[in-house]
């Protein structure tokens, strides 16, 4: 991959790329990393910290994960589950999504060892028992429902099992389970650390109504970044939340406590670089849109940060706020922003969006022949961060280290 020490030097010259730039910044995932090993801890009981893969799947966040010492990766696919296995032969994988193919199951199970799945119906259940040959050595994961107020992209709807069917369902699992388990997710963006013991305090409830011994607490995703108006308190506060609501909670003595952190490992270590193609008034008609890179910026109204990056010099001009229309012929394909940008922003600029790792290229499809994407890694860190700035940099024995 192309280094560059900010993103305008790899859109300068004739060889700048036709299609949008997704910037790495792979220190940074080094540093989001090298928090979270350190700092989710469970008093007394193992703490571990899966990487949701979906977030962003790039080999750079992935590698730059590994480095920092991460093991554990969640996954929600077959493709997902084949991408860490052969990539990363010693990982352990967990299988989260609650509603998987039979072959996927089989695969995942037979071909690359994993036996972490996670379900939220009998059904389910049933599935995963005939298709790892009714297997003995599961750890089997409860996926409850829990309310998701707090959080800015609530996932409630979709999966999750209510209390007494939750209960149930721990009771129908226990005995097939090596190691049973309850999850949740608080939904994504979650702003309230008190969400986390909320939705612990429903997984107890469960546990209890079933009267079964349950191994693993796995809080899920749903740790937030820090976006212009966005910023949430502290992830210590979350982390302080969830280990006390942890102690309050009737499970084994040597329970594990488990996190799936997605956004807040890769959000601020990803922008996009987009080409304004046309300008219309303050709408301007970019490169990258709905269907590439910016599903996000599209569809969750957030702020993203945005900044100039014009290839042969700067703008002095006073800011204004303009809207975006990405390649595609589809209308909806647009940012509505308001974008803060100079106003003498023209055909031939390039845009960095900032906080893109996440949800970012991961969401990408090649709709109208578009979508082609180059990735460089660039050596700023230019946009805003939850973590130490010199958190996971490499020390001079070349061991990273998590600053606190
Ligand atoms: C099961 C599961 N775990 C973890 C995540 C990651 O969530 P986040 O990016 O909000 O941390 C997701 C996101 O959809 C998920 O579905």
């Amino acid at each position: 991959m192309k280094r560059v020490p900010v993103p305008v030097a790899a859109i300068r010259g004739a060889d700048a790329p036709e299609g949008p730039v997704a910037i790495a910044r792979p220190d940074r995932v080094a540093a989001a990393t090298c928090w979270f090993l350190d700092n989710f801890r469970a008093d007394g009981s193992v703490a571990r910290v899966l990487y949701a893969v979906k977030a962003n799947p790039s080999p750079w966040v992935l590698e730059a994960m590994y480095a920092a010492g991460l093991r554990w990766f969640d996954c929600a696919s077959e493709v997902e589950v084949e991408t860490i296995a052969t990539r990363f032969p010693d990982a352990t994988i967990a299988f989260m999504h609650p509603v998987k193919s039979r072959r996927a199951i089989r695969r995942a199970y037979f071909d690359h060892g994993v036996r972490i799945f996670v379900l939220d119906s009998a059904d389910e259940l049933a599935k995963i028992l005939e298709e790892t040959g009714q297997a003995r050595d599961l750890k089997l994961v409860v996926r409850i429902a829990v309310s998701n107020e707090g959080a800015s992209l609530p996932l409630a709807a979709k999966f999750g099992a209510g209390r007494a069917e939750a209960a149930a369902l721990l009771r129908a699992a226990r005995p097939v389970s090596a190691e049973l388990g309850v999850s949740f997710h608080v939904g994504s963006q979650c702003m309230d650390p008190g969400a986390y013991r909320r939705a612990m305090a429903e997984a107890n409830a469960a546990i209890v109504a079933a009267g079964v011994v349950v191994d693993i607490v796995d809080v899920g995703g749903g740790f937030p970044s820090v976006y212009p108006g966005m910023t949430p308190p502290p992830l210590q506060a979350y982390v302080d939340a969830i280990t006390d609501a942890f102690d309050a909670m009737l499970v084994a003595q040597n329970a594990e406590l488990w996190c799936e952190p997605g956004r807040a490992l890769v959000a601020e270590a990803g922008a996009i670089l987009t080409r304004v193609e046309l300008r219309k008034g303050n709408t301007l008609y970019l490169n990258d849109g709905a269907y590439g890179n910016l599903f996000d910026a599209t569809h969750v109204s957030w702020p993203f940060p945005v900044k100039l990056a014009r290839p042969d010099g700067e703008s002095v001009a006073r800011h204004a706020a303009f809207s975006f229309y990405g390649p595609t012929c589809d209308s909806i394909d647009t940012q509505k922003g308001p974008f803060m940008l100079p106003m003498d922003v023209r055909e031939g600029d390039w845009i960095e969006i900032g906080m893109l790792g996440a949800y970012g290229v991961a969401m990408a499809t090649r709709f109208n022949g578009f979508g082609e994407t180059e990735t460089v890694v660039s050596e700023d860190a230019p946009w805003a961060s939850l973590y130490p700035q010199d958190a996971g940099q490499q020390s001079p024995t070349g061991r990273r280290t998590a600053a606190k």
